[in-house]
């Protein structure tokens, strides 16, 4: 029986009727095409364009100028180039939007967490999001491997704004442009004389930002695979250092080929020798001593080193390195000289940073037996180049860090140079290091001997190690 009043005004109901359907169809027919708008943009415009040369007199006409003009934007990089990102950011966004639903994102009254913005990078697409109460990085992070997929991507990262934990952004990586991207030169080739209190010159981010390391205060691990670019990595350290007055350098290499050459510049170096390896950190070790021996004394007890303090005491920022850490720790010589090359190693890692002694140390196995994590721990900058198992990889970034994608075993085996680079407490960041050619190397190793500050002490030899008490 219809209602009263439909019988007694049967047109006005209609078009009341007509008019909440249509109110209700509107926004659900919105919310629909919403997520397609960059598409329907595409196709609205090109049907935009062929009506108004539809006007022409001839449709020959019109249809040459409409194909030229599609040829004119395909053909120009830039233009095309930004249709097809931008369009290929709208379908990251879709396809996040449904893999966060059906992975089960929403908070209880069903709301996914809000996409602010989606821009293409190097490496994929970054996607900004705004979450809302109820939601969590924590709670997104434990769904990364149904996101990955979803996007169908080779990885998905995320990065919190620690200043604010509702924001966070998605990082889709589809391509390593680092595998691709040639040998990086040196910023600072060209540089005579530079400081060791300047950041180092590292290399080049995925997102194509070069990347610079400050060094005081700090103490760099590389670890990773044989040949993935360590000693690589190592070098372009020592020669900053080499090129800077205000720095010395105390080298360990059981290979020789990396160091040996620096060794004039340097006021220590050993090679496979035990005892000339314990020499050279006891040596460090020494120096130590003195210069807290020496902050003490001053007026106000400084907290560290600074370029001022330097500068009027004479006191260089040491920069002690050991390529090949396992060998000295694990293979040359007795127990009681591994441990206690170890140990004195370990208490310079410690205690350097308000002497202004730096280790910068390089192995091929990292392990939990070699880098227990109270030693990683002491690093503050941590460098894994390509490793053979998520482990090992995580043994040098830190736990559960390839599980939340930063992972050393996706380097290509030919990315030389390649790495995750842990600095400053922030996420790792996908680096490519360097490269400074041999001959440039055995330029440098001779024309920076100059800055050598005081007599040349090398190689440090020692009286064999007595003390068997000494435990890592
Ligand atoms: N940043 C880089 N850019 C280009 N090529 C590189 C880079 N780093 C390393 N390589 C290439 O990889 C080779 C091996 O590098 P490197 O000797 O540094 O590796 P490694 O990790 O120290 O190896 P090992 O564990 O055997 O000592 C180099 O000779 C060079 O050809
Ligand atoms: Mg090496």
């Amino acid at each position: 029986m219809p209602h009263p009043f439909v019988r007694a005004f049967p047109r006005a109901s209609t078009w009341i009727l007509v008019t909440l359907a249509t109110a209700r169809l509107i926004p659900a027919l919105i919310r629909l095409l919403w997520p397609w708008r960059r598409e329907l943009t595409v196709v609205i415009g090109l049907l935009a364009l062929w009506h108004l040369l539809d006007a022409l007199p001839w449709t020959w006409l019109a249809l040459s100028l409409y194909l030229a003009l599609l040829a004119g934007i395909a053909a120009w990089t830039p233009a095309r180039r930004w249709l097809l990102w931008w369009l290929r950011c709208g379908r990251t966004r879709r396809a996040l939007i449904a893999g966060l639903a059906q992975s089960r994102s929403a908070n209880l009254d069903g709301q996914l967490p809000r996409i602010t913005s989606t821009r293409p990078t190097p490496v994929g697409e970054r996607i900004t999001l705004r979450l809302r109460p109820g939601q969590s990085y924590e709670l997104l992070d434990a769904r990364i491997d149904q996101l990955r997929a979803a996007v169908h991507a080779a990885d998905v990262r995320l990065n919190l704004d620690r200043t604010r934990t509702n924001r966070l952004t998605v990082d889709v990586v589809r391509r390593d442009p680092l595998a691709a991207t040639g040998p990086i030169p040196w910023a600072d080739d060209d540089a005579d004389v530079l400081s060791i209190w300047q950041p180092v010159h590292f290399g080049v981010s995925e997102l194509g930002v070069p990347v610079r390391l400050s060094l005081p205060e700090r103490a760099v691990l590389l670890a990773g695979n044989r040949g993935a670019g360590k000693s690589s990595g190592m070098t372009v350290f020592v020669a900053h250092a080499a090129k800077s007055p205000d720095a010395e350098l105390l080298l360990i290499d059981a290979n020789r080929v990396q160091l040996a050459p620096w060794a004039a510049r340097a006021r220590a170096f050993a090679a496979h020798d035990p005892d000339d390896a314990v020499g050279v950190v006891e040596l460090a070790r020494a120096e130590l001593d003195r210069r807290l021996d020496l902050l003490v004394s001053l007026p106000g007890i400084p907290l560290g080193l600074t370029p001022e303090l330097g500068a009027a005491h004479h006191l260089p920022l040491w920069l002690l390195f050991v390529d090949e850490l396992a060998y000295h720790c694990s293979v040359a010589g007795t127990k009681t000289q591994q441990n206690h090359f170890y140990a004195t190693l370990r208490d310079v890692v410690a205690r350097g940073r308000a002497a202004g002694i730096v280790v910068i140390a390089a192995t091929q196995r990292p392990t939990h037996d070699l880098i227990p994590t109270s030693l990683r721990d002491l690093f503050d900058i941590r460098i894994a180049y390509r490793t053979m198992t998520r482990a090992s990889s995580d043994v040098i970034l830190g736990d559960d860090m390839a599980n939340r994608g930063y992972n050393a075993t996706d380097i290509d085996l030919a990315a030389r140079g390649v790495n995750w680079l842990l600095a400053e407490n922030r996420d790792p960041i996908r680096t490519k290091t360097v490269w400074i050619p041999a001959e440039s190397r055995a330029d440098l190793a001779v024309t920076t001997v100059r800055h050598r500050p005081g007599p040349s002490a090398i190689p440090v030899t020692r009286r064999p190690i007595d003390d068997p008490e000494v435990t890592p």
